[in-house]
């Protein structure tokens, strides 16, 4: 993220275009022995957003990285660093990842926390507040928090690990979240991810979702240029 007052007049004036396609490459799919090289490849080849997982290994089976690694992709470029916290305890770590240059902070329903409070903190040190549900999740687990977030992240998979095949369940789930966004008239973007390449982020277009996170099809695709562009135009 950009430093100092030029960041914080960023915070003041984004709004989330629902409209516009983001992609988001997620750097689980990256060669981690070159953090800086993959994320400027990344963002030569048409990223949008970095998607940054951070896993735990106790809100899911897998542990990825933490802040550090948050903050070096942070220094290593400007690009808009898209956090997902698979953590079960995003209040306690949450101040890391503020001070660590998150732009967007998604944090999960299911996690032990007080989703209402965590958001409201993400919104107040001055970055978008995102919040993720599992497949399993009904969309009325997040009816209550549509008000205060700047993303809904509909999981296409179990999250934990990367190169898991998409869950075309999840699309009715996606749709009803379109809904009551035109319902409620919100403006938070709708993310997929898990399983997404050219062929599968079609229908999740189709559903309402604009925020595409991709891992496997873009940072090990023959030529990741081609399938970015692959995805955002399908
Ligand atoms: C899954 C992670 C995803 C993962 C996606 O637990 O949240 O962001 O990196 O990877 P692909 O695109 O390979 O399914
Ligand atoms: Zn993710």
């Amino acid at each position: 993220m950009p430093s100092g007052a030029l960041r914080d007049s960023y915070a003041l004036v984004i709004v989330p275009n629902f409209n516009e396609r983001v992609i988001a490459p997620s750097l689980l799919a990256a060669d981690f022995s070159k953090i800086g090289e993959e994320v400027g490849r990344a963002v030569q080849a048409g990223a949008d957003w970095m998607h940054l997982d951070v896993m735990d290994g106790h809100f899911v089976d897998n542990i990825s990285f933490g802040p550090a690694i948050v903050q070096t992709v942070d220094k290593a470029s400007d690009v808009f660093l898209d956090v997902h916290l698979m953590i079960s305890r995003p209040d306690h770590y949450l101040q890391r990842f503020i001070d660590a240059g998150s732009d967007l902070i998604t944090v999960h329903v299911e996690a032990g926390h007080d989703v209402a409070e965590t958001l409201r903190r993400i919104r107040a040190a001055g970055r978008q507040a995102g919040l993720a549900l599992n497949p399993a999740t009904p969309i009325s687990a997040v009816e209550p928090f549509l008000g205060q977030i700047d993303l809904l992240l509909c999981m296409t998979v179990v999250p934990g690990f990367g190169g898991q095949a998409f869950m075309p369940e999840v699309l009715e789930k996606i749709s009803a979240a379109a809904s009551l966004r035109e319902q409620g008239g919100h403006t938070f973007h709708i993310e997929v991810d898990g399983g997404i390449d050219a062929v599968t982020v079609a229908p999740c277009y189709k559903a309402g979702a604009n925020a595409i996170v991709a891992g496997s099809s873009t940072f090990r695709a023959p030529d990741m240029a081609a399938a970015i562009s692959a995805i955002r135009n399908a």
